[in-house]
């Protein structure tokens, strides 16, 4: 068998905009506005940033450490450290098999909205069930989701990630640009100001368990912890690079623009729909929705508007990219296909999973598992059920098998460890039994049980 050389990174930076091309994608900019809206607003994002900062932290350092420790991915890494704890590292993968999929039925919207402002339909976007109409019908949402894959497909079969690399590096400081940009003129809009103080003051009456299980399933999906990806990304980063600084600027980068990309749409949603409840948890829909009626406001909407998609779809592209390598190399290696083979199956065994997600919100609406749309369930059991598993399966790992010791060794080689004390306490203490408590509930309310 053909062995790939691992490749390494070039330096800090490298590492630190690969796996902030892996985390900065659809979760920061569609799925992070959304639970914002939908879950109290500024409590959300008070509860987001406490978790990011001690439990995203923690584990962050510990997948990145784990995979530079063994200069292994996943199902090795834990293989290599103690053999009877692998399954970890399956379990792990088969996340972005389940994400990839309806990750590109969002990814497939994003095309659409593209294509309707770079044609002018600016107008026609921002109507009132222009979204509903379009998601609710079958043909169109699947033919963009199948774009969306076979440009996904393309990169991975051809192997030109790195050719990826060197655009993201221009193209996602753009982003970030046109974010802040477009967020600072939605909050100017007559109205917003009731929408910006519900997006950043904590209300304490909004508070729930659910408040912390969205929170803490959005933390694991932006970050990409929890499967296995950090773990490869670590592996390919150089020893003599500070591990805790690089894992503390994706962190903030990462959140920044979770932060912002709220800023943008939730204070329009009070501009555009006058604070109703109902739009404010719209769910899914919701960057769809707002976001054509503020471009639809301002001078040459038409233009930011068709630059923002094309930058979010570039966003959702690496990150779809990092998904589906993921999934090609696991199946590489453990099937021992070529590289071709494997990215066609897996292209269409992903396109295949998409349909229902898809479909789920036109002929397929009356099926409801669990009580959600298809896509919604495919993300619940991702983010509130197999994360929060592989999240606490990692902590007893490096808690209690290897030892917090183990990690540490690896973050000291070349720098000091500034919260050394904060990572073993959440590692062995309070991560797991936060997780546990999370995923109970979830489970709970999911079969009805409790209500959250
Ligand atoms: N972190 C990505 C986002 O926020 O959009 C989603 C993601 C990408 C998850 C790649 C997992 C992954 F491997």
């Amino acid at each position: 068998m053909k062995k790939k050389k691992r490749s390494n990174f070039s330096g800090k930076l490298g590492f630190v905009l690969a796996a902030a091309g892996s985390a900065v994608g659809l979760g920061n900019l569609w799925r992070f506005p959304y639970l914002a809206a939908k879950y109290g607003g500024g409590i959300f994002l008070l509860v987001y940033l406490i978790l990011a900062v001690t439990f995203g932290f923690a584990l962050m350092i510990g997948e990145v450490a784990l995979g530079r420790k063994t200069g292994l991915s996943a199902i090795g890494a834990f293989k290599k450290l103690n053999s009877k704890y692998s399954f970890i590292g399956y379990l792990a993968s088969i996340v972005p098999i389940i994400i990839l999929p309806y990750y590109s039925v969002i990814g497939g919207w994003v095309v659409k909205y593209f294509s309707a402002f770079v044609t002018g339909q600016t107008t026609k976007a921002a109507k009132d069930h222009y979204f509903e109409t379009f998601i609710g019908s079958s043909l169109e949402p699947i033919v963009c989701l199948a774009i969306f894959i076979f440009i996904t497909a393309v990169v991975v079969f051809l192997g030109v990630e790195k050719g990826i690399e060197k655009v993201s590096k221009l193209l996602m400081p753009l982003l970030v640009l046109l974010t802040i940009g477009i967020a600072i003129y939605s909050i100017t809009l007559p109205g917003a100001l009731e929408g910006l103080i519900y997006y950043v003051k904590p209300n304490f009456k909004h508070f729930s368990i659910t408040t912390v299980v969205a929170a803490m399933g959005q933390l694991f999906y932006s970050m990409s912890l929890a499967m296995g990806i950090m773990i490869t990304y670590g592996s390919y980063m150089k020893k003599e690079v500070k591990l805790e600084n690089a894992v503390t600027q994706i962190e903030i980068f990462d959140s920044a623009i979770a932060f912002f990309a709220g800023m943008m749409i939730v204070p329009a949603v009070f501009v555009f729909n006058g604070g109703d409840a109902d739009a404010i948890k719209a769910g899914p829909g919701l960057m769809f929705i707002t976001l054509p009626k503020v471009f639809d406001s301002m001078p040459f909407g038409n233009f930011v508007g068709a630059l923002f998609f094309i930058l979010v779809l570039f966003a959702a592209l690496t990150s779809a990219i990092s998904l589906m390598e993921t999934i090609v190399s696991i199946v590489q290696d453990k099937l021992h296909w070529g590289r071709k083979k494997s990215t066609i199956i897996i292209t269409l065994f992903s396109l295949v999973v998409a349909l229902p997600s898809s479909l789920g919100f036109g002929v397929w609406s009356g099926i409801t598992p669990f009580g959600m749309s298809f896509l919604d369930f495919f993300d619940f059991i991702s983010n509130s059920i197999l994360m929060p598993i592989v999240a606490f399966l990692t902590c007893i790992f490096i808690g209690y098998i290897i030892k917090p010791a183990a990690i540490s060794e690896e973050v000291k080689l070349n720098s000091a460890f500034k919260r050394e004390t904060l990572f073993v306490v959440m590692t062995k203490y309070i991560a797991p039994i936060i997780i546990l408590i999370i995923l109970i509930s979830s489970i709970l309310s999911a079969l009805g049980i409790i209500t959250i």
